[in-house]
């Protein structure tokens, strides 16, 4: 019997509902199989400031460094209550980037996928995507813009200046490209090289470790793309991707794009890979405009719970047939409030209900 110690931290926001229906997921899937969640709650985000007066607290660091992997939902406030806490303790600042830093999450898979069943939600036309869309972005985690140096000043005129440093060293470079590789061994062994070498020296650097790291995998055909010209193949035929590898940066832009061609950031789960830990999170925000209403679709959350089975638990099978349970919910018609946003009319039901379904779909495989 394999035991798993899961840091739980829902969040603010939708959080704390989309996690419910991960948390029934995961229920079932523990009475079925030979092994044990030791759940572990702990509070993250804008509502551990408010409680703890800190936004990622020493009791969750505790929880955290304790758990073997944690599965976070949402966090942040709308403009006007953020304001309202320290800029330092801000959720993003606070929490979610200590996160990834403590625990050298440096590998962040976001698949851009959309199966045919869920094909209507694309805004692109079907003469795009065809059957649908599916490539993955993997986007270095922990480097970059992000985490570089940043000072901000005055200079003797009294203008206001600001540097911000975008670091990279060859290691943190290469770790990525092999997982990038790997990745792309798996799949179709098409593998996209994003940079901006035009301008970028960072790029240049970045480049040059593809070359090397490459004849490793002489199976994979690497083509290199811009970031800016990717943007728009992205929506002009994103049928040509497979695998995408790229800095945090370009990551976080075009992985919000790559949300916006499936219809929804609510559509997009992700993994945060470490070499010792790993979170697991939904792609989108904590939608602090629709929380508490029941309406938000757990798609993003509970496939974060399907990427960390299959990713280090060893439970392929299982993350198959949750993703099999969900596709099945929406081809029977139903969609939540939220992910309305479509020509086909749906039949709307709640958070609770469609993660409702999913279970009872699951239960059925
Ligand atoms: C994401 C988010 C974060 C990021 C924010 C909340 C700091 O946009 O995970 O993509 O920029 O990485
Ligand atoms: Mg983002």
């Amino acid at each position: 019997m394999k035991n798993y110690k899961i840091a739980v931290l829902a969040g603010d926001g939708i959080g704390p509902e989309i996690m419910n229906q991960a948390l029934k997921v995961l229920d079932i899937v523990e009475k079925r199989n030979d092994v044990r969640f030791e759940l572990m709650p702990a509070s993250f985000g804008a509502c551990a400031y408010f409680s703890d007066g800190k936004a990622f607290p020493d009791e969750t660091i505790a929880i955290c460094d304790e758990a073997d992997t944690i599965l976070k939902g949402t966090i942040g406030l709308g403009h006007e209550e953020s304001q309202k806490i320290p800029v330092d303790e801000r959720p993003e600042r606070g929490a979610l980037l200590p996160l990834r830093k403590r625990y050298n999450t440096y590998a962040n898979f976001r698949p851009v996928s959309l199966p045919p069943v869920l094909s209507h939600f694309s805004p692109l036309k079907p003469n795009v995507i065809g059957r649908g869309i599916d490539f993955m972005i993997i986007r270095e985690l922990v480097g970059g813009l992000y985490f570089g140096a940043k000072k901000r000043g005055v200079d003797k005129d009294g203008k206001r200046w600001v540097h911000e440093t975008l670091e990279y060293d060859e290691e943190q470079i290469r770790r990525i490209l092999h997982v990038a590789f790997q990745t792309a061994m798996k799949r179709k062994k098409v593998l996209h090289n994003v940079h901006k070498s035009n301008v970028l020296v960072s790029s240049v650097l970045w480049n040059e470790i593809v070359e090397e790291v490459a004849p490793e995998y002489p199976d994979v055909t690497v083509k290199q793309v811009l970031v800016d010209a990717a943007a728009t193949a992205m929506c002009l035929n994103p049928g040509q991707f497979d695998v995408m590898v790229m800095e945090n940066m370009f990551g976080d832009i075009l992985s919000d794009q790559g949300g916006g061609i499936l219809g929804s950031l609510g559509l997009m789960p992700s993994a945060c890979i470490g070499d010792k830990k790993s979170y697991f999170e939904p792609s989108h925000g904590s939608a602090p405009d629709i929380a508490g209403q029941n309406i938000a679709n757990p798609y993003a959350m509970v496939g974060s719970v399907a990427m960390m089975l299959d990713m280090i638990m060893d439970l392929e099978q299982e993350s198959k047939n949750i993703w099999k349970a969900m596709q099945s919910v929406f081809a029977e018609g139903f969609s939540t409030p939220d992910l309305s946003n479509t020509d086909v009319e749906s039949k709307m039901i709640g958070t609770d209900a469609f993660g409702d379904k999913i279970v009872a779909h699951l239960k059925n495989i």
